[in-house]
Parts: C-alpha cells; structure tokens; sequence
C-alpha cells in the first residue's frame, strides 16, 4: 500500500496543537509547521500553507479547537461562544472552497449542542474529538471515492489532472489522485500528466512531489500544453478535484480546469470529478453563484521567482473557474459514480450520504 503524506495532524490531546506540511515550501523544503492559534490557521489557510478544499476544511474544524482552548477553565457558554467566535474567523480565510464552510457549521451546530455541558474543559474535549472525527472522516471519504474511482482505470492507462487533487490537499489520500493511487495498489500501470497550475504551480511543484514520492510515472507539462498533449493521443482520461459543486452540478476548481474540460470534450476524452459529499453546495444551483476567490496580483506579477510582467501593466487573478455539469462525464464520490450529473442525480447522492451518517 502506498505510504501518503500526513498533510496535518493534531498533536497531543485536547489542549495540543496542529501540525502541518508548510506547502509554500515544496517541492525543495519539507517541512512541518506547528499551528496553535486560530489567527495563525487563518493565516496558514490565507497564504496556502495548507489547501485544497477538504485540507482546509479540516483544518478549520481543527481552529475552533484552538479557539475554545483558553476558556476551557471558564464555564461551558463562555467555551461555546468562543468556538462560535473561532468558526466566525476561520470563516473569513477563503471564500471560494465549501468544505470550510462545511466544517464550520458542523462544528458550531455540535457546540451548540454542547450548551448544558458541565464546564469549559469538557466542551473542549468534545469539540476536539468532533474535529478528529471529521478529520479520520475525510481521509475515510478519500478512500471509498479511491475505490470508486479506481473501477474507470485500466492498467496502461495515463491519466491528466490539474492543480494538485491528492494527498496533500486532504487529510487522506486525496480525491482526484485516490483513484490513481487505489489502481496503483491494485497492480495497474498507471501515468499522470501534471498540469503545472500557474500562478502558484500546485501541479508542478505538490502534485509532481507527491507522485513522485508514490513511486508513480509523472510527467509536467506547462496549463498550455494540455489540449496538445490531449491531441497527440497521450491521455485515457481526465481526473480533477472541486472546491464547490453545486446542486446541479456544476463543479467549481482551480483556475484552468474549464479550459481542460473543453479540450477533454473536444478529443472525446472522458472528464472525471472526484469530490467528497462535502463539497457539494445544496443551495447553489449554477456555477455563478459560486464566490471566486480573487488574489493578489503579485502572485502573477512576481510568479516564479522574478517580476515577468511589465510595471504599471494590469493583472487579472481569479483562483478558481467553473466547469458546466454538461462538460463533466461522472462526479465519484464517496456514496458512488453519478453519470451525467445533474440536479435530482446530485440531491439524491447527497440523501444516500445523509443516510450513511
Ligand atoms: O488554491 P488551492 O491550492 O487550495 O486549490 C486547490 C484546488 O483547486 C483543488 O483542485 C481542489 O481543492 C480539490 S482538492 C481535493
């Protein structure tokens, strides 16, 4: 079985600390940063020291730990309140990825029902178990959507995916990558096409990193080559992850995966979405509903290392794009495969995983 890397963890018991991959830093530096207040996890999500939509949402459940721990000594309101207050921080960190939203509400609906607890410590402990709960959760989720996933796959098969969609954008094996890695473990040949991911290059620089370290055939190649590489015949399928899918499903990931799925469509390439249930949005309908997270034009302005655009020149910088249900051949996740997606296929995946609880 392929060992993954642990993206975060929470070290010690209910009064301990998170501790994390610093994945600015990859693929030259590996190395763990310890989190221990809910400013610094609002910082570490902001600045993608931690990402990827169900790693941030962990991460959150994760901060209204740390939020609620000074007031342990104090009584159980004052405990809840302060997790309500934490979820409400965390909250502002990033828009665009609904598993953070997802996680928050199950945390301040679970604090909420700690209201009547005996005092501050035992709602910190609870709330600590209920944020290791969602984290064992995802990395149970990881592995079913892997099962799944790993059924479209043939030995000798090469797959092209974007932004990074695995282990490290997760508390488990990832969602796009898991059927990747399951297929892999099951004995099959299996090749991935990177696309590098600019501006923050999360293709070239986490998934090439981690795929590499997994033993798997991994070849990089600039978002611009995509379609190219699609021409030439070199690739069976799309896999990509999401950070918000909506009821209809129309799925919502990293700047460039719309142009990927035009292409896919274009070459009769089928175009695959792997996402946990908890990155489906049920009150959204279209994809233009979806808040894009707009960043910092340095990202582009400053990108790889040198300023590459002229001074005084304009920058446009949405982090994330929306591809049409139509676009999009199967969305797996972790209650199964929904062809064709579309609103009652997707409401009806989302009562089965309510079922499953
Ligand atoms: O800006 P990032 O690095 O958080 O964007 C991540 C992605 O777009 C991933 O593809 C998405 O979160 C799915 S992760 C399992």
């Amino acid at each position: 079985m392929t060992k993954h890397p642990r993206t975060l963890e929470w070290i010690g018991g209910p009064d301990g600390h998170v501790r994390m991959i610093e994945q600015t830093l990859l693929p030259t530096r590996h190395e763990d940063i310890d989190v221990r207040t809910v400013p610094d996890m609002v910082d570490a999500i902001r600045r993608l020291a931690v990402r990827g939509a169900p790693a941030i949402g962990v991460s959150a459940a994760f901060g209204v730990v740390l939020g609620v721990q000074e007031h342990a000594a104090g009584n159980a309101d004052q405990a809840i309140q302060a997790a309500l207050t934490a979820a409400d921080e965390l909250a502002t960190s990033r828009p665009t990825a609904v598993n953070l939203f997802w996680a928050l509400d199950r945390m301040r609906a679970f604090a909420k029902g700690l209201a009547g607890a005996a005092d501050g410590a035992a709602v910190l402990d609870a709330l600590h178990l209920e944020a290791k709960a969602i984290c064992d959760d995802d990395a149970d989720r990881c592995r079913r959507m892997g099962e799944f996933g790993a059924t479209l796959i043939s030995s000798g098969q090469t797959i092209l995916t974007h932004c990074n969609a695995g282990a490290l954008a997760t508390a488990g094996m990832g969602t796009a990558l898991a059927p990747v890695y399951t297929a892999h473990d099951q004995g099959k040949r299996v090749a991935v096409f990177a696309d590098e991911t600019r501006p923050l290059l999360q293709g070239a620089r986490i998934t090439a990193w981690e795929l590499s370290q997994a033993g798997i055939d991994v070849t990089v190649i600039t978002d611009g080559m995509a379609a190219r590489v699609m021409g030439e015949g070199k690739i069976d399928a799309v896999f990509v992850g999401s950070d918000r899918i909506t009821a209809a499903g129309d799925v919502c990931n990293k700047i460039g995966t719309y142009g990927v799925a035009i292409a896919a469509k274009h070459h009769g390439i089928p175009f695959y979405c792997v996402a946990p249930l908890s990155t489906v949005d049920p009150d959204l309908l279209s994809g233009d509903e979806i808040p894009i997270e707009q960043r910092n034009p340095s990202e582009i302005v400053n990108g790889l290392g040198k300023q590459i655009t002229p001074d005084g020149v304009a920058v446009y910088n949405p982090a994330f794009d929306v591809t049409p249900a139509a676009l999009v051949t199967a969305i797996i996740t972790e209650v199964g495969i929904i062809e064709a997606p579309n609103e009652a296929k997707m409401r009806a995946a989302l009562a089965r995983g309510r079922a499953a609880e």
